[in-house]
């Protein structure tokens, strides 16, 4: 406002933005969705009521729960020709750029729920999202192992539907695995979302320009893809089967991190707010050797990820640049377990986190003054200088 535009290059501590919506003190490795603690959260609730609480602000009735999951289930059928949408990527395209383009085009099929200031059309475009999202997602994953595109099951909740449409085949039932159905729903509640992170950011600066909600959150699948961002669980698992390949001990992998060999990093390691352990990786980690067990996962991947962790919890390099385990650590190992590819593990990463990218849209087209301004910037180039004469 005073139009004086400073550069603070320890710009993390400056706000954006404010928001009502999800709390965290970096330093003490707190998260709350809407004052509640994600350790409550992950233990008592569901991805679907985490969802509801996180759009509208507080936890459900029952009656309002069970509304909420039946107006759900009755939006997950994408339009005939968005399901042909698929057949124009190549067999091994990334699922993450087919989630994006497919949510984009979700604007293309429901052009009656586009205006960002008609209140029943955003509720018609989050229930849509909401519902359609998970989809597209299982689309996109099948359309990678060349497998057919089942319809969703409306006898399924959310999730339960997700699974089967991944993992369902047209010749057989499918019989849902509750550890799995247990296992997934806790790891969407844990990552639905977290304050102002580089693809909520997106999703609240595109939508700043009064775009609309399918066009303002396929902008932040497209920011999440980053391996600095949510891409980074996908390269946790490989980083771990780099060193499981390599035969070579974990502490010859921690010295080429420190020598910062070849820009490689500890991947699944540092935060931009945390500077303490991730509240999130405790709960992931806590769980882990259960689910594992119970799925039969790698749990040799697992051993060599706590061995990682171990190991760089006691070096002074991480200790001093507060290097903790985040979220992206240990979910990969769960995802793989599960039986996902390890390409699709950003998408459950988009599925998770959708509820809070819509919440913060609404918010910021609700409050204007929780939008992100136009961001300025330091001019640091040439002064003005005459075109030479010749
Ligand atoms: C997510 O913002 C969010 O909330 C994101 C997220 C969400 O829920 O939305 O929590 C999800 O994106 C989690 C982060 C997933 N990314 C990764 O795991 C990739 C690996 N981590 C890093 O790239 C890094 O830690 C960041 C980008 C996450 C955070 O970087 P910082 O805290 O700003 O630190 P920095 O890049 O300024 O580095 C500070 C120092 C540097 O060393 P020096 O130059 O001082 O010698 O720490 C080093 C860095 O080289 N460093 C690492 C490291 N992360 C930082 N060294 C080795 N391994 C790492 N992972």
């Amino acid at each position: 406002k005073t139009g004086v535009v400073t550069y603070d290059p320890g710009f993390v501590n400056t706000a954006a933005t404010k928001s009502a919506i999800t709390y965290i003190d970096g330093d003490a490795g707190i998260l709350r969705y809407r004052g509640y603690p994600i350790e409550e959260l992950a233990q008592h609730s569901s991805f679907l009521e985490v969802s509801y609480l996180l759009i509208y602000g507080n936890l459900p009735s029952p009656s309002e729960l069970t509304a909420f999951d039946e107006k759900i289930r009755r939006h997950t059928l994408l339009h005939e020709d968005l399901k042909g949408f698929f057949g124009g990527f190549p067999r091994d395209a990334h699922p993450m750029p087919v989630l994006s383009s497919a949510v984009s085009a979700l604007s293309t099929f429901y052009q009656d729920s586009l205006d960002p200031f008609d209140k029943d059309q955003v509720e018609l475009s989050t229930i849509r999202l909401l519902a359609k999202l998970p989809v597209i997602a299982a689309y996109a994953h099948k359309k990678s192992i060349g497998q057919a595109m089942l319809y969703p099951d409306n006898s399924m909740n959310l999730v339960e539907n997700f699974l089967r449409l991944c993992f369902g085949l047209p010749a057989e039932q499918y019989e849902l695995d509750p550890v799995m159905v247990k296992a997934l729903d806790l790891l969407l509640i844990l990552h639905a979302d977290h304050e102002q992170n580089c693809s909520t950011s997106t999703v609240r600066l595109v939508g700043s320009s009064n775009a609309n909600m399918f066009a303002s959150i396929s902008a932040g699948v497209n920011a999440l893809f980053g391996p600095l961002h949510g891409g980074a669980n996908e390269a946790v698992l490989n980083m771990l089967r780099q060193i499981q390949a390599s035969g070579e001990p974990v502490e010859k992998f921690v010295e080429r991190v420190k020598n910062k060999e070849a820009g490689i990093k500890l991947m699944g390691f540092g935060h931009r707010v945390y500077k303490n352990y991730d509240p999130r990786a405790k709960i992931v980690k806590a769980t882990a050797n259960e689910i594992l067990s119970r799925l039969g996962g790698n749990d040799e991947l697992l051993d060599i990820a706590m061995k990682l962790e171990e190991t760089a919890l006691t070096d002074q390099y991480f200790v001093d640049r507060r290097l903790y385990p985040n979220v992206d650590f240990y979910t990969g190992v769960i995802y793989k377990a599960m039986g996902f590819p390890e390409k699709m593990f950003t998408v459950l990463f988009a599925m998770g986190r959708l509820p809070g990218w819509i919440a913060q849209w609404r918010e910021m087209i609700q409050d204007p003054e929780t939008k992100i301004g136009r961001p300025r910037q330091l001019y640091t180039g040439a002064q003005e200088r005459a075109y030479p004469s010749r």
